[in-house]
């Protein structure tokens, strides 16, 4: 293990398959405007790949991300980004969101040869887990949390941990309006923390966001949970106010 928790919260937003690079930047830009540098709250943004190098060095406040990368250095797999290209480039990248494991079916053994790549070249990787509605009614959140947190971290050198960050989105709270309870959401984190004991010792260094269907009317309730170290925001990161009035609420969180 390497690094202590470097903030009190992570706000991120994942933007998907959304925004030109101009959106982008207009983005970022006035969202630098917004937010004072606090060392408490780390901002970050995940845009398409076409809107990285155009961000590089935009804000010091904001920093980036890249919403996937290949397992595989470089070499004839078309369509693809590996960390070589992605290296002084971003200082995150998300790994295995759900979009990416049932759309794009990937599997976590793929899921874990890219966050064993992406942590050997010193990414922060945000490793996305969670479960189905049917899996959450079945009462096997919990296992199925476990499975994918132990087949996504297999093999992972324990010294590089310290830049692994955990996102639970349960899946049937993506982009559907329905979002866990803070309780569920504590349930699972705590679930989660604990799960990563046995990889790391003390798992209060890693930092464990919650996401799906995060936005300004529930930020504070579910940042107050005391295993929560963040959101991960798809549809109301698109937006600056309401990005913006996330970013505030773990602001007042953190200086309460
Ligand atoms: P949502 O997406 O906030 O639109 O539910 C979250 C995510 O997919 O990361």
């Amino acid at each position: 293990m390497d690094k202590p928790k470097q903030s009190d919260y992570i706000i991120a937003g994942n933007w998907k398959m959304n925004k030109t690079v101009n959106d982008s930047i207009d983005f970022v830009v006035e969202l630098d405007k917004r937010v004072d540098k606090t060392p408490r709250v780390e901002i970050l943004v995940f845009p398409p790949f076409t809107s990285l190098y155009p961000l590089k060095g935009i804000s010091d406040k904001i920093k980036i991300g890249a919403q996937n990368i290949f397992y595989e250095e470089k070499g004839a797999y078309t369509g693809e980004i590996s960390a070589i290209i992605l290296e002084n480039l971003v200082e995150f990248v998300l790994i295995g969101h759900s979009e990416r494991r049932q759309i794009f079916n990937e599997s976590d053994i793929e899921i874990n040869r890219k966050v064993r790549r992406a942590l050997d070249y010193g990414f922060r990787v945000v490793l996305c887990v969670g479960e189905t509605l049917d899996e959450r009614e079945g009462k096997k959140t919990l296992p199925k949390i476990k499975m994918q947190i132990e087949k996504n971290l297999e093999g992972v050198d324990e010294r590089k941990l310290g830049n692994l960050i955990i996102a639970y989105e349960p899946i049937w709270a993506i982009g559907t309006g329905k979002t866990a309870t803070p309780e569920q959401a504590q349930d699972v984190h705590a679930f989660i923390r604990e799960t990563l004991k046995k990889y790391v010792g003390d798992s209060q260094y890693i930092s464990i966001l919650y996401g799906g269907s995060v936005k300004p009317e529930n930020s504070q309730e579910i940042l107050s949970q005391i295993d929560i170290n963040g959101v991960l925001v798809g549809g109301a990161s698109l937006n600056v106010d309401s990005f913006f009035d996330i970013i505030k609420s773990s602001i007042k969180l953190s200086y309460a």
